[in-house]
């Protein structure tokens, strides 16, 4: 996990221990908790390490926290693996204080599914952090579908029925100064209502059906499509490539400054 994702999980944690008491011990679940060892790693150093001190594992225990940590495939650092991918069905309505889920929502083929299935199991007055880039490579665990901006949480908590509490876009004072700043992350504190009546409570969940129910035949085993191999690609990058090879024809200092290209640079640079 880059640090910019590991302080906003650790001051949202911070703030979450705050309201508990000294006999519970609120639980935490943490979506796509998986951590892979990078190339030439040994698997059993990083086990220990996902269990170590500086683990979010840790920092919740030290906090008061329960962590578990889900998956839709088994590896280090997950305890729940649930049977089907998208649907949760061994984990019941209502049972998680808090729900994290950092750098997973752009690989999950339909996070708006995640998004219901977390709605579900919040307890009333729970409140769930999560993180997703809105920039960056592509980068596939096993793949890799989306990027997030600010709107995305509000239309996925309208679709829902869960309170906007809090919306981030990674701040232009962390670029260069902390890493993980370049996936331009933006996150969303959101949480669940306390329901005033038996009434209000059904409807809460009879809307979150229609989003999850026709997701149940789906397997986490999605394949990362082809790239850059057909017809319409070969002759794009000629055309690329030609103008490169233009450019480069261009004696230097008279080469024209596209104004499109240095217009679109200047609004996206325009901080929020
Ligand atoms: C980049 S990895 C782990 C990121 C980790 N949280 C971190 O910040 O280092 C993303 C994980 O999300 C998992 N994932 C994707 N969609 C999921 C879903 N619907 N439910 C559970 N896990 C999911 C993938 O299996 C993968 O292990």
């Amino acid at each position: 996990m880059h640090p910019t994702a590991i302080i906003k999980n650790q001051l949202f944690l911070n703030a979450c221990a705050k309201n508990r008491t000294d006999t519970e011990r609120p639980k935490v679940l943490d979506v796509g908790s998986r951590v892979y060892p990078r190339k030439g790693a040994d698997p059993a150093a990083v086990e220990a390490k996902s269990r170590g001190p500086r683990a979010l594992r840790s920092f919740c225990r030290k906090l008061g926290l329960q962590y578990f940590g889900l998956d839709m495939s088994a590896g280090i650092n997950v305890d729940i693996v649930s049977s089907k991918a998208f649907l949760w069905q061994e984990i019941e309505d209502e049972s998680f204080d808090y729900v994290l889920s950092t750098s997973t929502f752009e690989h999950n083929p339909f996070f708006w599914v995640t998004f219901a299935e977390i709605a579900r199991v919040l307890k009333q007055g729970g409140k769930t952090l999560i993180t997703a880039p809105a920039a960056g490579i592509v980068h596939r665990y096993p793949v890799d579908c989306w990027r997030f901006y600010p709107d995305s949480w509000g239309v996925l908590c309208t679709l829902t029925g869960l309170t906007v509490d809090e919306v981030i876009s990674e701040p232009f004072q962390s670029l260069g100064v902390l890493p993980g700043a370049q996936w331009w992350d933006s996150s969303i504190v959101a949480s669940k209502p306390a329901f005033d009546n038996a009434r209000a409570r059904t409807e809460f969940y009879e809307r979150l059906k229609p989003l999850v129910e026709p997701y149940g035949e789906f397997g986490p085993d999605f394949k990362p499509v082809e790239v850059n191999k057909g017809p319409l690609f070969r002759a794009y990058l000629r055309r690329v490539v030609k103008e490169q090879q233009r450019q480069r024809d261009t004696p230097s200092g008279s080469a024209p400054q596209p104004d499109y290209l240095r217009n679109h640079m200047r609004s996206a640079m325009r901080p929020i």
